[in-house]
């Protein structure tokens, strides 16, 4: 088998590729091929040591997803065979401790963390539908019970999690709006199917917001998604928050700064947080996974793969999700370690 390593904190050359003995499985466990592993910007974070709470200390092995084909069992394990294609839980990658992601060929892991896989979903997908889709489901649907007709702003419109939002949106009969700072990403999510926001809007102009304000007739959103979380922007958003509005922050892709809360209190409107590792601690995540494979199998859900490397490619596979011109998913694919 082989393993991806952080030596130590750092640049993309910090990763190696290092080859092991293949795995065993104890009592209990499986051996999980991997034909799929899930990018997150999370990984980029654990690279350069801002994400020490999953990845520990180096060396280290990131990686928050992953999905394949069972290629061997262990004693006492009755309900997985070999050849099954399973997704590892949510939780799955952290039963080992910290530092052991996914970003590997072969992963042990107890036959209870694994998910069986319909056979419409293919194997690149694997992996990667987690963090996208129960990230957009379980704050939109599970926490905020997101209601017909209300507004949703979604920014980072190109990312992974922000397109499975829109879909999750469209499925309430909710009416979304997302944001990109690029010109030319806005073109290219106009064109993409999977991209079904019902508007989009450029934030390279600082008075983005009247735009969104417009929108909605002047009332604001009643709902934010926001992984942004930056000083101006955040700023911005608080003020397009209609009355008794919910801004979500999910994620910390700005530089945090001084924000003016004053009026959440004038709209009685909150500014909350969200983790998908929620779904796991409140006894949601297998009503999360059914839903999610549900929908992904009947071609509501169609998460849109922005690139694929081998493992020997991850190099350049965290430069390409360091640049951020990728729209949608980009995903590990260690059948082949050779780039
Ligand atoms: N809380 C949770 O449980 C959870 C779960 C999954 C992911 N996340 C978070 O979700 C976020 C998205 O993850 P991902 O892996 O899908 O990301 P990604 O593919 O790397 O996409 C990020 C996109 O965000 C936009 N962006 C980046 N920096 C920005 C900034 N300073 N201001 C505005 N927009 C910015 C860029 O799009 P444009 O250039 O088009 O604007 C970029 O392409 C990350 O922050 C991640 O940590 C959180």
């Amino acid at each position: 088998m082989h393993q991806v390593l952080v030596n130590k904190f750092g640049g993309v050359e910090q990763l190696q590729v290092i080859p092991l003995p293949d795995p065993e499985p104890g009592p209990g466990e499986v051996v999980v091929r991997l034909t799929s592993i899930g990018m997150n910007h999370a990984d980029l974070m654990a690279r350069r040591g801002e994400y020490r709470l999953t990845s520990g200390n180096p060396p280290f092995t990131p990686g928050l997803e992953g999905g394949g084909v069972i290629v061997a069992v262990g004693t006492a394990v009755s309900d997985r065979t070999v050849g099954q294609r399973v997704i590892l839980t949510l939780d799955g990658p952290k039963l080992r401790g910290p530092g052991q992601g996914t970003y590997q060929s072969h992963y042990v892991l107890p036959a209870a963390h694994t998910i069986p896989a319909p056979p419409q979903i293919e194997d690149v997908l694997l992996g990667a539908l987690w963090l996208p889709y129960l990230t957009a489901w379980g704050c939109l649907v599970w926490r905020q019970n997101l209601q017909p007709g209300q507004w949703v702003l979604i920014p980072a419109a190109s990312s992974s999690v922000a397109i499975a939002a829109a879909q999750v949106v469209k499925q309430c009969g909710a009416i979304s709006v997302g944001t990109t700072r690029n010109p030319a990403k806005l073109e290219q999510l106009q064109a993409m199917p999977e991209a079904c926001f019902d508007y989009l809007i450029c934030t390279d102009q600082d008075s983005w917001w009247r735009q969104g304000k417009k929108l909605t007739a002047g009332r604001g959103f009643d709902v934010i998604f926001d992984p942004v979380a930056a000083g101006s922007f955040l700023n911005q958003e608080i003020r397009l928050l209609a009355p008794g509005g919910t801004l979500w922050i999910y994620g910390l892709l700005g530089q945090p700064d001084v924000v003016d809360v004053t009026p959440l209190i004038r709209k009685r409107a909150a500014l909350r947080g969200w983790l998908v590792n929620e779904l796991v601690e409140g006894g949601m995540a297998t009503t999360a996974y059914t839903h999610v494979l549900n929908r992904v199998a009947d071609s509501t859900y169609q998460l849109p793969v922005a690139g694929t490397f081998s493992l020997g490619e991850v190099r350049q596979a965290h430069i390409t999700l360091e640049k951020g011109g990728h729209i949608g998913k980009l995903i590990l694919v260690p059948a082949s370690i050779s780039p």
